[in-house]
């Protein structure tokens, strides 16, 4: 493992902030972090690791084009910048403010089991409360099932996030289709240099993920990536530096009643038609 200090710092000439020419816009809990800072594992990537929220947030928004430039990284001419913020998915104001910006910007989309997603979702809220002090957001079942009906609550948040189709007719109605990329999200975790290559290729990006790109780490039963850096004053020597996603990505989730599950299933099966439908591409999501 190299020591950071030793690790040859570029010099930061004729590196300049630049708008981003991809954006990452979702779906939370699809693996957008992941696919970012693999991103960021190739040279001609310059990718901004936190999320900006720009063309969601009007207030942000407000803050013009200039603003959100200052957020990006510096990047060498060459390199693509990129950002991703998976709010921007579900904001009905984004596709068109982005689309203002720059109407041949690269859009990736990640999606993974709608019922998956959901349940992570719920996890990540569970989280968020307790880190909060706030009380628990309720029982799993009760939140998305009706009390009344026991049918599906299509209005709970997380699960109208799931509900894929509603979210991607909004981009498809402002970006040609060819512009869009979508990543299956459940195979990122189990292939992720499948996956990014797919994105590398549909980015127009030069091959460089290789299967030293990424290791399994057993401890944390995901994948975690290599990075190969220069060995300051050894010439041509060079060291490997690991790293894993943060303990927030990656949870465990709790057991859902299998009638809940079916029920949640039966509902988004007729959902996830329309999108396949819609961009010609099908998810393996039994
Ligand atoms: P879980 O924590 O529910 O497993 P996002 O970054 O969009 O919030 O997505 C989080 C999800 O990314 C995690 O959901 C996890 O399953 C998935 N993921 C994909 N590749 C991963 C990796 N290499 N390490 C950790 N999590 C990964």
């Amino acid at each position: 493992q190299a020591n950071d200090a030793s690790v040859k710092k570029e010099p930061s000439v004729n590196k300049t902030s630049k708008l981003p020419g991809c954006i990452i816009v979702g779906a939370r809990k699809c693996g957008t972090r992941a696919l970012i800072e693999f991103l960021a594992l190739h040279p001609d990537v310059a990718a901004a690791r936190k999320e900006i929220h720009f063309f969601s947030n009007d207030t942000n928004y407000a803050k013009g084009l200039k603003w959100y430039r200052s957020l990006m990284p510096r990047s060498k001419p060459g390199q693509l910048t990129m950002e991703k913020t998976p709010r921007y998915f579900v904001s009905p104001a984004a596709p068109t403010r982005i689309h203002r910006m720059n109407s041949s910007v690269r859009i990736v989309i990640a999606l993974r089991h709608p019922v998956t997603r959901l349940v992570s979702d719920y996890t990540q809220l569970c989280y968020n409360n307790v880190a909060r002090g706030l009380a628990p957001p309720g029982n799993f079942t009760q939140l998305v099932l009706d009390e009344r009906t026991g049918a599906v609550n299509s209005d709970y948040t997380p699960v109208l996030v799931s509900t894929y189709d509603l979210h991607v007719a909004r981009w498809l109605a402002v970006f040609p289709r060819r512009q869009i990329h979508f990543v299956d999200g459940d195979r990122l975790i189990t292939q992720p240099l499948q996956e990014s290559r797919r994105l590398e290729a549909f980015l127009g990006l030069p091959p460089r993920f290789t299967e030293d790109s990424f290791y399994f780490n057993a401890s944390r039963g995901f994948y975690c990536m290599k990075r190969i850096v220069t060995v300051k004053g050894s010439g041509e020597r060079f060291a490997h530096t690991e790293k894993c996603l943060g303990a927030g990505k990656g949870r465990k989730h709790q057991p859902i009643e299998q009638s809940v599950l079916k029920k949640l299933n039966d509902y988004f099966q007729h959902h996830n038609e329309i999108l396949f439908k819609m961009i010609g591409q099908r998810f393996d999501w039994r």
